[in-house]
């Protein structure tokens, strides 16, 4: 008698078996960035599983800075640097970090070291952690050119050199989603806690060409270029059709990750207190940049496109404004 179970699937496309057929599929590939994807992918789901607080007591205790055992705890935004570091410096691919949280670069310890330069933000979005908000996870990944001992000219390079970037959303489901090189497009993996893998649920991610969202935080108006302005009220007012809904979650990754699914268009402005705006190029800009052009979309910080920033510090900021192609080129018709 056949025994009836759940219908698991047993072809499943899971994250380390697609990264493993993409290396395998690369005439020159090494099995290195593979490793380093590994790497990534275990600390995002160590992370994933913090955010959704499990193990309560262990994490976060009850009411302080210790826990039950009376261990000091680790807040979630430094919990996930410590993850992030540890796991990339001993995937043994890595000899240079850039972290949000750090304010001068990561040295690989040389027996550790491998070629690649990750920037990243472990914990983006980290006002909303304590109201139990979507956060997210930013990374970009460059390989290092330069024969010398690393130094931060080997992160300070554009977007467009990125070998691959990516994001992992912890929001209702964790959802790791992956542009793996240039012209490569991009590719969304849900977790499925059950057996505690990422799954292929959204192939080949595509921007809609026009959406109906605009996204910026509005509190800010009063220092918002004239220019800008108008955009905005003509989105709300348009003269003809319906005016777009607003959306802002004030997590970028969700943010983001909501722009690539429905369209539409977020913005993180220069504004007059802060020229540059609020997001820092390097593990903020860039990697989202980097997917949604991947995705068919467009990325621009008014000006140039993102991924054509020449920084000049591993922590600058710039403006941004992302999403469907159509969105932004209209906005940059105003920002002229
Ligand atoms: P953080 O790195 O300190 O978390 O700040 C970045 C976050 C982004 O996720 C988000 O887009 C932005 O800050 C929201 O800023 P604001 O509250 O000024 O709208
Ligand atoms: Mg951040």
């Amino acid at each position: 008698m056949s025994q009836q179970g759940p219908a698991f699937d047993v072809n499943a496309m899971t994250l380390t078996r697609w990264v493993l057929y993409q290396q395998r599929t690369a005439p020159s590939a090494t099995g290195d960035l593979t490793q380093l994807l590994n790497s990534i992918q275990t600390a995002v789901k160590a992370i994933q599983s913090a955010v959704r607080k499990a193990g309560i007591a262990k994490l976060h205790g009850i009411s302080g800075d210790t826990n039950v055992q009376g261990e000091q705890v680790k807040k979630l935004d430094v919990l996930s640097n410590d993850l992030f570091i540890n796991m990339l410096k001993s995937s043994y691919t890595t000899c240079m970090l850039v972290s949000e949280e750090n304010s001068s670069v990561i040295q690989v310890e040389t027996e550790r070291r491998g070629k690649y330069v990750v920037c990243f933000d472990p914990l983006d979005g980290s006002s909303n952690i304590d109201c139990l908000v979507s956060v997210g996870s930013i990374f970009a990944i460059y390989k290092k050119v330069s024969p010398s001992e690393p130094s931060e000219s080997d992160a300070l390079r554009p977007g467009s050199e990125l070998v691959a970037a990516g994001y992992a959303l912890y929001g209702s489901a964790t959802m790791l989603v992956l542009a793996l090189g240039r012209g490569k497009g991009v590719n969304g993996f849900m977790y499925d806690p059950s057996i505690g893998e990422f799954i292929l649920t959204d192939p080949n991610m595509r921007v809609p060409e026009q959406g109906k969202i605009y996204s910026i935080n509005e509190g800010y108006t009063a220092e918002w270029s004239p220019k800008l302005k108008k955009y905005i009220d003509d989105k709300k007012n348009p003269k003809v059709g319906k005016a777009y809904g607003a959306r802002y979650v004030g997590s970028m990754v969700a943010d983001v990750h909501r722009t690539i699914k429905y369209g539409g268009i977020f913005m993180y402005p220069a504004t007059t207190s802060a020229p540059k705006g609020k997001l820092r190029l390097l593990y903020e800009c860039n990697p989202m940049a980097f997917v949604v052009t991947e995705a068919g979309g467009l990325a621009s910080n008014g000006n140039i496109p993102i991924l054509d920033i020449q920084p000049s510090s591993i922590h600058e900021r710039a403006p941004c404004y992302l999403g469907s192609k159509k969105d932004v080129e209209e906005l940059l018709t105003y920002l002229k």
